[in-house]
């Protein structure tokens, strides 16, 4: 009874109290809200990830996107997934979306896009050495692709953020089918795939 009595008593005393909150975690986020100042000495409630923090499935890309960062890439990176029938099929796919309406179906460079900015789009299969670093198109590495895709080159705008990872390099192997070459001869070396998108 002296219990009720207090309760009570406490709830009246302010008549601005809530009273005795039932699991108050339901009426007051134990996160932080944006806009209201917590007193950080910088007053921004909406706080900077740690210096160097990556996010969750994210693997950084070691090459810069100067001459040098492609010439890297071209000599060091190797498609990281098990080559089949499929991923080549499945690289295709992708390639009909995101590749094929400037470079054309078959890699001729005669895409639907008729513009004269994108009048030079060049032929995988190109044998003219004209490209970075003197090499032809068909000499390009599976390396120089996949750095294209990311970084783009003149007219051709960066795809890193419209493409995965995992997809980017499905594509790199259905162009090397383009150039003339065959991914799937070295898929027994190839590691297994890492799963990071
Ligand atoms: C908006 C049109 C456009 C799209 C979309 C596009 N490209 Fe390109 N691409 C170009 C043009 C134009 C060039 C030639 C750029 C130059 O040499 O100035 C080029 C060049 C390249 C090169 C040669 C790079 C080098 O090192 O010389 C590769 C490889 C390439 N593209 C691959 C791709 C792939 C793979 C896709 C799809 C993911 C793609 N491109 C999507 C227009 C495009």
């Amino acid at each position: 009874m002296a219990t009720i009595g207090t309760m009570f008593f406490v709830a009246c005393e302010d008549p601005q109290s809530p009273g005795v909150e039932y699991m108050p975690d339901m009426y007051r986020s134990p996160a932080i809200e944006v806009y209201v100042d917590y007193e950080f000495p910088d007053s921004s409630t909406a706080r900077k990830a740690p210096e160097n923090s990556i996010p969750r499935g994210y693997r950084p890309y070691a090459y810069p996107n100067t001459n040098e960062g492609y010439e890297m890439a071209g000599q060091q990176l190797s498609n990281p997934l098990m080559l089949t029938e499929k991923t080549i099929k499945e690289g295709q796919q992708l390639y009909t979306s995101f590749c094929a309406h400037c470079h054309g179906k078959k890699g001729l460079g005669k895409g639907s896009i008729q513009n004269a900015i994108y009048g030079a789009v060049p032929s995988y299969a190109d044998e003219t050495p004209n490209r970075r670093g003197n090499r032809s198109m068909s000499q390009l590495s599976e390396g120089h692709i996949y750095h294209t895709i990311l970084f783009g080159l003149n007219a051709m705008g960066p795809h890193s953020s419209l493409i995965r990872e995992n997809d980017r390099w499905k594509i790199v192997a259905y162009v090397q089918t383009l150039q003339g070459k065959d991914p799937l001869s070295k898929k027994e070396e190839a590691p297994k795939a890492e799963t990071a998108e």
